[in-house]
């Protein structure tokens, strides 16, 4: 069952997260803001996008855990920001007072900063008794293009100029694909790609993490309207005091569904020609049912 899976790759990925994320640092109070919200309870979907898809070609996916956890990094980094004042202005995440609200606002920017350098730090310890360099740096250029301008905050950049006007839905597509679209690719593909994936397959895992990685962000929208604030975690209605379009308004609820349940379809289609498919496929359903 794709969910006892998913639970093993988050215990495992939580655990070498707590190894590498040490309290050891000349500056405690950094170091404690960076293991809060790094270890704070996160579904570790992308981490388990590179663990699933390295072991689509080599069964010992433990090997890519630095990989996978520096996915998780670049992540908290991205939702500390997303959550500042100067952003979403969010208090809680994952059930818990934000970062800023916990440390303090320099504390959590620094935490942020902090986090996306140990990400490069962690995954370059992709040991290379495993690795080729070559499989190695094709990874990680993959991670850096994933959390940057052509990425996560290009579209962070996209979504914050976008907030009070209207807009159409392709643009709208191509804030959520790069603000969330971008790093749930970029795990699915540097997976691979560390496994020593061929172009073709390497093709197929971006086709397949760019239409689950656009139905996420569209579910994470419907979300903000229908879910149970508790359970979520966060809170309910930020997009709209934000003044921010989403597939919901867009579309309707309904319509978001729809469209999630064909992104789906368009993904469980790209995952046959993986020797583990129809986990993929699984997968794909299992996160689209979220938005229910
Ligand atoms: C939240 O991401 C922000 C989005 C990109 C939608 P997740 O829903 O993966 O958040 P956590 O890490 O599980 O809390
Ligand atoms: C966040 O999108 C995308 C990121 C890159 C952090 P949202 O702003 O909708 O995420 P939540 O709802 O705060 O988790
Ligand atoms: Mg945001
Ligand atoms: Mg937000
Ligand atoms: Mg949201």
């Amino acid at each position: 069952m794709i969910k006892d899976r998913l639970n093993e790759y988050a215990a495992l990925v939580k655990k070498a997260l707590e190894e590498y994320v040490s309290e050891q640092s000349p500056a405690p109070k950094l170091a404690q803001a960076m293991r809060y919200s790094l270890l704070a309870g996160g579904k570790c979907i992308r981490p388990a996008l590179v663990l699933e898809f390295y072991r689509q070609l080599d069964e010992n996916y433990e090997k890519a855990l630095p990989l996978a956890c520096a996915f998780e990094m670049i992540h908290a980094y991205s939702l500390i920001h997303d959550d500042m004042p100067i952003m979403d202005d969010d208090d809680m995440r994952r059930g818990k007072p934000s970062c800023h609200i916990a440390f303090g606002e320099q504390t959590a920017l620094l935490a942020g900063d902090a986090l996306q350098a140990l990400a490069f730090e962690t995954a370059l310890k992709c040991d290379s008794l495993y690795h080729s360099p070559k499989n190695i740096i094709a990874a990680v250029s993959v991670l850096a293009e994933a959390a940057g301008m052509r990425g996560m905050a290009g579209g962070q950049m996209l979504d914050l100029e976008n907030a009070g006007r209207s807009t159409d839905i392709e643009h709208l597509k191509l804030i959520h694909s790069l603000k969330t679209g971008a790093m749930i690719t970029g795990a699915a593909k540097a997976g691979c790609l560390l496994a020593g994936a061929t172009p073709e397959e390497a093709g197929a895992a971006e086709e397949y993490a760019e239409a689950i990685g656009l139905a996420y962000q569209i579910v994470d929208d419907i979300l903000d309207v229908t879910a149970d604030e508790t359970e979520l975690g966060k809170p309910l209605g930020s997009d709209l005091e934000n003044g921010k379009q989403t597939y919901v308004t867009l579309l309707g609820i309904d319509g978001s569904r729809e469209l999630v349940r064909k992104l789906s379809e368009r993904a469980k289609a790209a995952a046959s020609g993986f020797k583990y498919g129809q986990s993929l496929c699984e997968l794909a359903d299992y996160l689209a049912a979220r938005g229910y």
